[in-house]
C-alpha cells in the first residue's frame, strides 16, 4: 500500500473538486457521509462471526430473495446516515419496494441508488461482499425527489463506485476522470489512495460466469463459453474460470487483473426473462467504473448498459462486463457473427 504519500480519500476528493472551478463541495461532502457508512459497515462485517449478526432476518425483500441479517444492517446504516447528509433529494436500495425519502430539511440536489450488500450469500462464509453506489444529479426540483431522478441513463452518473469488505477493505469509486481506490487501515480508520488511476487490462485469460445454467443460456453465449475453453494458443486459450458469486468481488478483481463477467438472460424461464442483476443497483455502477477504467459493459443483446433508459426501480437486465478486447468477442458470438 501506498503508505508514505498518505493521500486519504477525504483529501483525493476535495483535490478533485478544485479541479472543477463550478464544483460547490457538495457532492465531495455526499461521498464523505457515504465513506462514513461504509466505514461502520465494515466494522459490522468485520466481527459478523462474534455478534449474532449471521443468518437470516426472516424478511423477504422486493426482489422476492430472503434478507439476510447484515443486508438488513447495511441497508440501515447506509439510510439513516445518507437521509440527513444533506445533498441527497431521494434514495432507492435493492432492498426496498419503494423511494426512501430524505429527512425534512435535508433535501440536496443529487439521488442515490444503493446494494447494501452485494454478495449476501457469501455472508456466512467469510468470503468478499461488497456495497455498490450510484449518484445521480437530481432532475426535480426543490424539496423531496422521487422516482424521476433515480430513473436516469447510467452515462448520466455523477460518481459511481463499490466497497469490497475482503482481506482488506477497499473503496473504488469515479466521479467520472478515473477510476481510484483506497485501502481501509483499520488501526486508523481511514481509506488511503492504494490504487490510483486503475486501468483495466484490455485482453484477459479469465471467465467468471455461473457455468451451472449453462441449460438456461442460449446457443450464442454456450458458443461463446466453448469458445473460451478451447485451446489455442495464439489466443491465450483455454481462459481460466473464476466466479465467487459476489458481483462486486468478481468485478474487482477482473478490473485489477483482467476477465469477463456474464449474467446473461435465462432462455429457458419467462419468469427471469433478463437474468439475475439489477440495473440500477449493479450493472449501471459497475459498468460506470468499468468504462472509465477502459473496459466495457453491455446486455447479452448488444446494448451499451450505460444507454439504457431505466424503466423501474428494480429493472433486471443481463449483463457481460470486463477487458474490452473480451467483451468484443462475446459481442461478436452473441450478434451470431462468428
Ligand atoms: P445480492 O447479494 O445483492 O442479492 O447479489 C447477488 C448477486 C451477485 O452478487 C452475484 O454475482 C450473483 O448474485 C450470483 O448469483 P448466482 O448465485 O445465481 O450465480
Ligand atoms: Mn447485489
Ligand atoms: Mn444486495
Amino acid at each position: 500500500m501506498n503508505r508514505p504519500l498518505g493521500i486519504t480519500v477525504s483529501r483525493h476528493i476535495l483535490d478533485s473538486q478544485h479541479i472543477h472551478p463550478k464544483a460547490t463541495g457538495d457532492l465531495s461532502s455526499l461521498l464523505i457521509e457515504l465513506i462514513v457508512a461504509a466505514k461502520t459497515i465494515s466494522a459490522e462485517v468485520n466481527k459478523a462471526g462474534l455478534s449474532d449478526v449471521l443468518g437470516m432476518s426472516g424478511k423477504t425483500n422486493i426482489q422476492g430473495e430472503d434478507v439476510q441479517k447484515l443486508d438488513d444492517i447495511a441497508n440501515n446504516i447506509i439510510k439513516r446516515r445518507m437521509a440527513r447528509c444533506g445533498h441527497l433529494c431521494v434514495m432507492t436500495s435493492e432492498e426496498e419496494a419503494d423511494v426512501i425519502p430524505v429527512a425534512e430539511g435535508h433535501e440536496g440536489k443529487y439521488s442515490l441508488a444503493f446494494d447494501p450488500l452485494d454478495g449476501s450469500s457469501n455472508i456466512d462464509v467469510n468470503v468478499s461482499i461488497g456495497t455498490i453506489f450510484s449518484v445521480h444529479r437530481r432532475i426535480t426540483s426543490g424539496g423531496q425527489g422521487d422516482e424521476n431522478d433515480l430513473l436516469i441513463k447510467g452515462s448520466e452518473q455523477v460518481a459511481a463506485g463499490y466497497i469490497i469488505y475482503g482481506s482488506s477493505t477497499m473503496m473504488v469509486f469515479s466521479t467520472g476522470e478515473g477510476v481510484h481506490g483506497f485501502t481501509l487501515d483499520p488501526s486508523v480508520g481511514e481509506f488511503y489512495l492504494s490504487h490510483p488511476d486503475i486501468r483495466m487490462p484490455k485482453k484477459s485469460r479469465y471467465f467468471s460466469v455461473n457455468e451451472g445454467y449453462t441449460r438456461y443460456w442460449s446457443e450464442n453465449v454456450r458458443r461463446y463459453l466453448d469458445y473460451l475453453k478451447e485451446e489455442d494458443k495464439a489466443t491465450g486459450r483455454p481462459y481460466s474460470g473464476r466466479y465467487i458469486g459476489s458481483l462486486v468481488a468478481d468485478f474487482h478483481r477482473n478490473l485489477i487483473n483482467g476477465g469477463i463477467f456474464l449474467y446473461p438472460r435465462d432462455t429457458k424461464n419467462p419468469a427471469k426473462p433478463v437474468g439475475k442483476l439489477r440495473l440500477l443497483y449493479e450493472a449501471s455502477p459497475l459498468a460506470f467504473l468499468a468504462e472509465r477504467a477502459g473496459g466495457r459493459a453491455i446486455t447479452d443483446d448488444g446494448l451499451n448498459i450505460l444507454e439504457i433508459q431505466p424503466e423501474g426501480l428494480h429493472q433486471r437486465v443481463p449483463l457481460i462486463i470486463g477487458s474490452s478486447y473480451d467483451v468484443g468477442i462475446a459481442e461478436e458470438f452473441l450478434a451470431g457473427e462468428r
